[in-house]
């Protein structure tokens, strides 16, 4: 195992009660900020149920954020903090509403021009507003990590940041208020938790024996608890563990003291960026392929997610390794989303520029070693269409 400082400060409400403490988190004289996406924090009436709780609180709204959200409708988050000099923010909703916070909290005091956020990956950021969430989609894991991913329609870019500051100081982790997602958005959600745990777990080995015992309990959660969300959307206590393993998945905690891969996500970007695939629906596609054309590289985590996650014991490691990337496809066909870009119309002439882009951004050594370049990049995409 690797050395590592494992740091992690955000504190955690999780049960079907958890909404109320909102009135002992905020504090009873901060002026707030809520963020909420397009429709449905107001349509399944947690927007409302947050209001009430916050009681007497003055608070301000900015809605409408959307998925993938975007760096310049962010920057009006930015001055109406300023001008109403708000000094607290909570995001209401998934991964794109809480990392909105994260670049709005860290963008509000930040001196220089906001983009610099994005460029240094958040290095020069020396403080931030105090950040809560409340979580209505089990997925990304930013209700509790210091990461946020932004988008600049502009500029064609998907850019991500991280700095302890913008932590969530609480998330408030309610299942129930999860019942509303529509299918897809389930499936979503499933597929990038389990991805998040796929990243940092099918490397090499270093004998990391508590994270890797870890990611095969996370994984096998999703693969038990995923197909049953969709069958029982309003079972609660398969709602409740699969929003704890998507947070696990993202915390911190399973990536300490452990070699960590995320190429898989970095050409997933790119899909999102140049084709508005969903950012689970990319990597549905890409992981399969990813890991067949890197199963050299891989070889002994391959053969252990087989025998532990898949439980394939038979033939050669060769023969369980294939049976466990095709059964981890399926896996993500089973819960509605399909695996090849030509399903989304998406052809062999999108590969140059997806290629370009990868390029520009110096993303040419991606990977736990380094080794997906530019041709085994291309490789990927070629082998996904
Ligand atoms: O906009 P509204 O109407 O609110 O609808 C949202 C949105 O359209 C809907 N939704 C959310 N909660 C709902 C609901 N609909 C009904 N009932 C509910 N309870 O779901 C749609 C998608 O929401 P979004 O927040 O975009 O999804 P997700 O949580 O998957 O977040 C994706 C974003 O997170 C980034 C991605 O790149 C993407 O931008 N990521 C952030 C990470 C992090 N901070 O650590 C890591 C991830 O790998 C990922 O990159
Ligand atoms: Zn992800």
């Amino acid at each position: 195992m690797y050395d590592f400082e494992f740091y992690n400060p955000t504190r955690l409400l999780f049960g079907r009660s958890s909404l109320e403490q909102l009135d002992t988190l905020v504090p009873n004289d901060a002026r707030v900020l809520l963020l909420y996406g397009g429709q449905s924090a107001k349509r399944n009436g947690t927007l409302a149920q947050v209001s009430q709780v916050l009681g007497k609180r003055i608070c301000a709204e900015f809605g409408g954020i959307s998925p993938n959200p975007n760096y310049h409708q962010l920057l009006q988050a930015v001055e109406q903090i300023r001008q109403q000099k708000l000094d607290f923010i909570l995001a209401i909703g998934g991964g794109s509403i809480i990392d909105a916070g994260k670049f709005i909290a860290a963008a509000a005091p930040y001196q220089g021009e906001p983009w610099e956020i994005l460029e240094t990956d958040g290095r020069h950021i020396d403080q931030a507003l105090p950040l809560g969430t409340v979580l209505t989609l089990p997925a990304t894991g930013s209700e509790m990590n210091n990461c946020a991913v932004i988008s600049n329609s502009a500029l064609g870019l998907k850019r991500s940041f991280r700095h302890p500051s913008v932590f969530p100081r609480f998330s408030v982790l309610a299942p129930q208020l999860s019942f509303s997602l529509p299918q897809p958005q389930i499936a979503n959600g499933v597929v990038d938790a389990f991805v998040h745990v796929t990243e940092q777990y099918l490397t090499y080995p270093v004998d990391a024996k508590v994270q890797d015992r870890f990611a095969e309990g996370l994984l096998l959660t999703l693969i038990e608890e995923g197909p049953k969300a969709l069958a029982e959307p309003e079972n609660y206590q398969v709602r409740a563990n699969i929003m704890f393993s998507a947070t696990m998945a993202l915390n911190g905690l399973i990536g300490t003291g452990v070699p960590q891969d995320w190429s898989t996500h970095k050409l997933g970007h790119e899909l999102t960026v140049r084709h508005g695939l969903d950012h689970a629906v990319t990597l549905a596609i890409l992981l399969p392929t990813m890991l067949r054309l890197r199963k050299a590289a891989k070889h002994a985590k391959l053969l252990q997610y087989a025998e532990r996650v898949w439980q394939l014991s038979d033939g050669s490691e060769e023969q369980r390794i294939d049976a466990a990337i095709e059964l981890t496809r399926q896996f993500f066909e089973s819960m509605g989303l399909k695996t090849h870009l030509s399903d989304y119309g998406i052809g062999h002439e999108a590969i140059a520029p997806l290629l370009e882009n990868l390029e520009r951004q110096g993303l040419t050594q991606l990977g736990e070693d380094g080794r997906v370049d530019l041709e085994l990049s291309r490789q990927v995409f070629q082998a996904s269409l």
